[in-house]
């Protein structure tokens, strides 16, 4: 499979009022063509500045990112703007991703005027967009205003924003979390129409671990800016290794297969955590911690399967 996006080792630092954060510590993943991976944790844990770093429009204290071969780490300014038409952001609140006073036509037409599409092929692409995301007939939608439209209406156009650049990679953030739950469905059940039909590769970040199982073959769980597993979803969902997954599986009514684990509770909030030095981040929260996690980082270890787990039980070492 080719890879889309591969980046390596990302981490970011913010620094803020004094105060330094790291938001992001390690996390690499790659994402082929046709080919949705979730990234799951909970909030604050850095998934919004990942998807950020993945898009370019945060900048990477550490790592590197290839796309479509080309190292765009360090890439500014106009050297980004090829890229811009082929990675996009499908932002999380439909509401604030449109401007109000353009009408549909127009907030489509907008980001085609920016990538240098000939105002010739823009009738064209518009059509074909607005079938992709099946508002239809197109004309009596387009001379509309956000205003005029649904939540669940206005996520098409969002969507048909995203699309109608032609990229080949989607980076959709808490996609539908701003929807209600009648209409989120007929979303991502779009989105995955788009990403088999133009072969897309998909990144979807959530807290949710149903909407991940619904849509992505693999799956990233971040705990405090670093993977601490992942894995092929259906199998991660159903064979947690690391206490932090057992426990975010064990929150959410998904249905299991294997009971012989019982659910392991984690104490505490996510301020409870360590500090960023050497043991596990997840040691104070997690109920089997041992001597080990203390004094040493667990290494993102590979698994049988295409699974990878960063925890020392079970480590034959
Ligand atoms: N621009 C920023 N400046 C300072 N801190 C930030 C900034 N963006 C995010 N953070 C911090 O980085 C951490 C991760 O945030 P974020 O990536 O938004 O997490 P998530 O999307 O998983 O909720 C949080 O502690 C957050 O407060
Ligand atoms: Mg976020």
């Amino acid at each position: 499979m080719s890879q889309v996006i591969s980046a390596q080792n990302l981490g970011k630092t913010f620094h803020a009022h004094g105060r330094t954060v790291h938001a992001v510590r390690d996390v690499s993943l790659s994402v082929a063509a046709g080919e949705a991976v979730g990234i799951v944790g909970e909030s604050g844990c850095g998934k919004t500045t990942t998807a950020r770093m993945l898009l370019r429009l945060e900048d990477p204290t550490a790592g590197r990112i290839v796309f479509e071969g080309e190292d765009i780490t360090h890439r500014r300014g106009a050297a980004l703007l090829p890229f811009r038409a082929r990675a996009q952001l499908v932002f999380q609140n439909p509401f604030d991703a449109l401007n109000p006073r353009f009408t549909i036509r127009r907030a489509l037409a907008e980001p085609l005027a920016n990538f240098g599409v000939p105002r010739a092929e823009h009738a064209g692409r518009i059509e074909a967009v607005m079938q992709r995301v099946r508002l239809t007939p197109s004309a009596s939608w387009l001379d509309r205003h956000p205003h005029e439209l649904s939540g669940g209406q206005l996520q098409r156009v969002v969507l048909a924003r995203a699309l109608i650049p032609g990229p080949r990679l989607i980076v959709a953030d808490e996609p539908v979390s701003m929807l209600d739950v009648s209409v989120r469905a007929g979303i991502l059940n779009l989105l995955r129409a788009a990403r088999d039909e133009l072969g897309l590769a998909a990144v979807y970040i959530s807290h949710d671990l149903a909407l991940i199982r619904y849509v992505c073959e693999r799956t990233l769980v971040m705990y405090l800016g670093a993977v601490v597993e992942e894995g092929p979803t259906v199998d991660l969902i159903e064979r947690p290794h690391h206490p932090y997954t057992r426990a975010l599986v064990a929150a959410v009514p998904v249905p299991r297969i294997e009971q012989d684990r019982a659910p392991l509770p984690i104490k505490g909030a996510l301020s409870d955590a360590p500090l960023v030095g050497p043991g596990c981040a997840f040691r104070d929260r997690c109920p089997a911690a041992f001597g080990r996690c203390a004094v040493e980082t667990p290494p993102l270890r590979e698994l049988s399967g295409r699974r990878k787990v960063a925890c020392h039980l079970g480590d034959p070492a």
